[in-house]
């Protein structure tokens, strides 16, 4: 292994723009690019059918005991007028108020659990949304899952008939975001600066238990 080895993969896991065009559609280039989007470029449209294939994804996943109890309400067009009032974005940075007016996501993903939630339907989750985030990513969209929504509201706003457990906002990104190391005062808390949205992350000597 040449000595530089671990040097460059750090180098590709935080990501200049150089790395990240020579990852492409790899899946360090997808987690790369996954990344949580808070504001959107509003004159794309996104259409049913690219949420259509987003969802497919789920036809391939693990579930436990194979139950595959999620189901997902598609949302696009002047429908996700009815999602926007309820959702929460960013508290990390709420002075700002995200999403910026004129940069709101146009599409939506709710995902619902047809049975009463239990914690491997948590798990489903996760692994769910993760995959159709990665998928939204190498079609050239970006998303946000958003755990913090009003569910009684968007329930009868789009009138589930399951209960609401994630909203997955889906748009062509327009922030600038990238990862950084967690600073010396172990905050893990995104922020921004002139106009770039920086996310902390653990190295992966810090992930491993010794
Ligand atoms: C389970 C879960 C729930 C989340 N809920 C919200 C949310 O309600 N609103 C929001 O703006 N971001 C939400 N996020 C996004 C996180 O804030 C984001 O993942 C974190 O800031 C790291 O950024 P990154 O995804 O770009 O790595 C959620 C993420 C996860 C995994």
């Amino acid at each position: 292994m040449a000595d530089n080895y671990l040097e460059k993969k750090m180098e590709q896991y935080r990501g200049g723009s150089a790395t990240v065009a020579k990852l492409k559609n790899s899946l360090a280039g997808l987690l790369l690019k996954n990344r949580s989007t808070r504001g959107y470029d509003s004159t794309f449209k996104v259409r049913k059918d690219q949420l259509q294939r987003i969802v497919a994804v789920n036809t391939k996943l693990a579930s436990a005991r194979n139950r595959q109890l999620l189901r997902f309400k598609l949302v696009t067009g002047e429908d996700a007028g009815m999602v926007l009032p309820h959702i929460s974005m960013g508290v990390g940075l709420s002075e700002l108020s995200l999403p910026l007016p004129g940069c709101e996501p146009n599409a939506f993903i709710v995902v619902c659990s047809a049975e009463e939630p239990r914690n491997s339907t948590y798990i489903d989750l996760g692994i769910s949304v993760q995959s159709m985030l990665l998928q939204a990513v190498e079609i050239g969209l970006n998303g946000l899952c958003i755990m913090s929504f009003d569910a009684e509201a968007i329930t009868k706003e789009l009138a589930l008939p399951y209960k609401p457990l994630m909203v997955v906002a889906i748009g062509k990104g327009a922030e600038k975001i990238e990862l950084v190391d967690i600073p010396a005062d172990g905050n893990h808390g995104y922020f921004r600066k002139d106009g770039v949205h920086y996310v902390p992350k653990l190295t992966v000597d810090e992930l491993i238990i010794e």
